[in-house]
């Protein structure tokens, strides 16, 4: 089951910053041009969402099961940076990531302007890339 979650998580990493780079190059280009928020849009975003929800999901339970998760957390390993990211840094990062994109998603759905719905596209789903950039041990994964 380990080796099963690491690849799909591994695979899954590469389609979801491809779908979060282009809803967000997707709605920046709507956004510059003025053009009306539509269906569409919305649901280029939706991509983004679904696979971040999945991904995490995937996340909390290799982290029960990966011997990089909760099984290695000590207190002697928060010295340890490379420990550190796996045991702490990424997951804690990943989530607050995915909670961000949620509520870009969530608020672009309700709102009815336009202009503020691809806002909060841009905003929210950006600072997400940003985090999830920022905390993927990329020495393992590349
Ligand atoms: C830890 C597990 C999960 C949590 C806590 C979670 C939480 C949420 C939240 C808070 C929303 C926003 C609802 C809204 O404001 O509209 C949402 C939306 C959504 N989630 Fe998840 N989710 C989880 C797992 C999943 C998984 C595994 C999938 C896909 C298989 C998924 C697919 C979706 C979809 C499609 C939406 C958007 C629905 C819409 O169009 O409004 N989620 N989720
Ligand atoms: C949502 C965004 C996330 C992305 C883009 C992401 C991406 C990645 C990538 C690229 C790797 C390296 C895979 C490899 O070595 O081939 C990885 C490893 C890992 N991730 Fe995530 N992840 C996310 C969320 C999470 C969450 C929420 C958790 C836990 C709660 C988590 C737990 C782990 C663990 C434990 C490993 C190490 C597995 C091992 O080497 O045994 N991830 N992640």
């Amino acid at each position: 089951m380990y080796t099963g979650l690491m690849h799909a998580h591994s695979g899954l990493a590469y389609l979801l910053l491809a779908a979060l780079i282009f809803a967000i190059v997707y709605n920046l280009i709507g956004f510059m041009g003025n053009k009306p928020f539509t269906e569409g849009n919305r649901k280029i975003a939706l991509i983004g969402l679904i696979a971040t929800h999945i991904q995490v999901v995937i996340g909390l339970v290799l982290y029960f099961v990966s011997p990089y998760g909760l099984s290695n957390f000590s207190g002697g390993n928060m010295k340890d940076g490379a420990a550190r990211l796996l045991m702490l840094e990424h997951p804690l990062t990943m989530i607050i990531a995915a909670v961000l994109i949620t509520i870009g998603y969530s608020k672009a759905k309700r709102l009815t302007d336009s202009n503020a719905r691809y806002k909060k596209i841009l905003i929210f789903f950006t600072l997400g890339l940003i985090l999830i950039l920022s905390r993927i041990p990329w020495s393992n994964w590349l």
